[in-house]
């Protein structure tokens, strides 16, 4: 596409960023919270503890302070499902919802608009020691978690997200420390494809119940996007290629938008004799759930090529790094790709394509709720943080989503992860993310302290432009 005429942003394009409860707030057992999944996990050698991480509870009026300063839209945050209900149903918590109040009004104050993740891999333990999302009762759990928010907060939230990367959950579980398989199951993908169909179910009623409490209210999911390439042109590696993006991706919008799996996840999933069983009344649920709006992660895209069943493939697999399913598909290191230090590949032409297959296959509003460079920032002595690398990483991502724009695509506002430095999913918080450092280490040694880095102004300036500079 030549693009002669390259749109501008929306005038109300929505500017942020996001994080998550259990990566930023720290403070895990404080105010009567439960422990989570991610309290009680095994944390990978050597990375912080999730008890302090950037200790966000404590500080969010600084931090929020910061993101006025650099003239946020919006705020994309989660709320810890065990601070409202420290066992996942039963009492609630009022210190919980306190603090969560106190968090939407500051947000409120500066004008920031609240973005609030409902569920952002952080399972209650109480409800893990239930069967987890196993147990057909989940969906009723995380219905009744929705409502209590909704009562709570749904006076000032307008924009409400689902479960974050829904699809991550299923896929990778193991790795982000969320997937309980019971004791004594023999098919795990069926198992681990019925929890799946029981999330579906309940971000389907959330939806539904957002609509009926919440009239003015917008509700989308939130799944980690990687548009899927075919390492060749290889009829083979095409049709694998469709296979991974419809297991990966298509599935959860598919259902989300319209209500049905994929019939290729269907069929991979009858092959494997991994279908879920649907519950009297699912079928009609999953059909009655509309979203406004989809929220979506970028953080790359994927390439595959066809796989034997008999290849014996590398389990090792996170987020973003190729991964494959023998007799489906093969990840492959695309060799046009740079990647980051952690090894995941960089590709804004990429997120273009996404957005593109994304607005053609769904035609609602979108959301990039994260997008961002996980990289080693070093503090200097007179507290700076030059971290052009992440400039230069979204520098080139939003030239993409204007160009998606240009395109027709219809985009609401781009929240790259993160707002501030937070700890990672499975590589501690030496993997920064943030426009704000925090003095911090995997070691919990530092003063906690805020410094605004290098990429701070220059967002900064971005969003007073409304994306019209982009120049570092
Ligand atoms: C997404 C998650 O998968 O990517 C975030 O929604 C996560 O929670 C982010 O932190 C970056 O991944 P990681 O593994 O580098 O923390």
């Amino acid at each position: 596409m030549l693009n002669k005429y390259l749109k501008p942003f929306p005038e109300n394009f929505l500017w942020g960023a996001s994080t998550s409860a259990y990566q930023v707030e720290g403070a895990n057992a404080t105010d009567g919270k439960g422990p989570s999944c991610q309290d009680v996990k095994e944390l990978p050698a050597g990375t912080a503890s999730l008890d302090i991480c950037a200790d966000h509870y404590h500080r969010y009026k600084e931090d929020i302070a910061l993101m006025a300063e650099m003239g946020f839209k919006v705020y994309r945050f989660s709320i810890a499902w065990t601070r409202l209900l420290p066992n996942g149903d039963g009492e609630v918590n009022q210190k919980g919802i306190d603090h969560y109040n106190d968090v939407i009004n500051t947000c409120i104050e500066y004008n920031i608009e609240p973005l609030v993740t409902m569920f952002h891999f952080d399972m209650p333990d109480a409800l893990d020691q239930r069967g987890s999302w196993s147990n057909p009762d989940s969906v009723g759990w995380f219905v009744n978690f929705a409502k209590v928010m909704f009562e709570a907060f749904g006076d000032r939230v307008k924009y409400w997200l689902t479960i974050n990367e829904q699809n991550m959950l299923t896929l990778v579980g193991p790795i982000i420390g969320t997937l309980r398989i019971p004791e004594g199951t023999t098919n795990i993908l069926k198992e681990t494809y019925q929890q799946n169909h029981h999330m579906l179910v309940a971000q389907a009623k959330a939806m539904c119940l957002c609509h009926e409490m919440l009239p003015n209210a917008k509700i989308g999911p939130a799944p980690n996007i990687s548009l899927v390439y075919a390492a060749s042109c290889r009829p083979e590696d095409v049709l694998a290629a469709q296979e991974y993006n419809a297991i990966r991706n298509w599935l959860y919008l598919d259902m989300a938008v319209y209500g049905v799996y994929n019939n290729l996840v269907w069929t991979y999933l009858e092959d494997n004799d991994a279908t879920p069983t649907f519950a009297p009344g699912d079928a009609e649920a999953l059909k009655n759930a509309h979203p406004d709006f989809i929220g979506f992660n970028y953080y790359s895209t994927a390439t595959v090529q066809a796989s034997s069943p008999d290849d014996d493939l590398d389990p090792g697999a996170d987020q973003q790094t190729a991964r494959g399913e023998a007799g489906y598909y093969k990840g492959y290191a695309n060799p046009y790709l740079m990647k980051t230090e952690f090894g995941w590949e960089i590709d804004p032409l990429g997120f273009r394509a996404n957005m593109r297959e994304m607005y053609s296959r769904y035609r609602l509003p979108m959301i990039v709720t994260e997008n961002g460079l996980g990289a080693y920032d070093t503090l200097t002595e007179d507290g700076k943080i030059h971290d052009n690398y992440r400039i230069k990483y979204l520098q080139e991502h939003i030239k993409q989503l204007r160009l998606a724009i240009s395109d027709g695509v219809e985009m609401m506002g781009y929240c790259p992860w993160s707002a501030i430095d937070l700890v990672s999913t499975h590589e501690g918080i030496r993997k920064r993310y943030g426009f704000i450092y925090v003095d911090t280490t995997d070691e919990e040694t530092g003063s906690l302290d805020r410094y605004r880095k290098d990429s701070f102004y220059w967002y900064k300036k971005v969003i007073a432009t409304n994306g019209e500079d982009i120049s570092d």
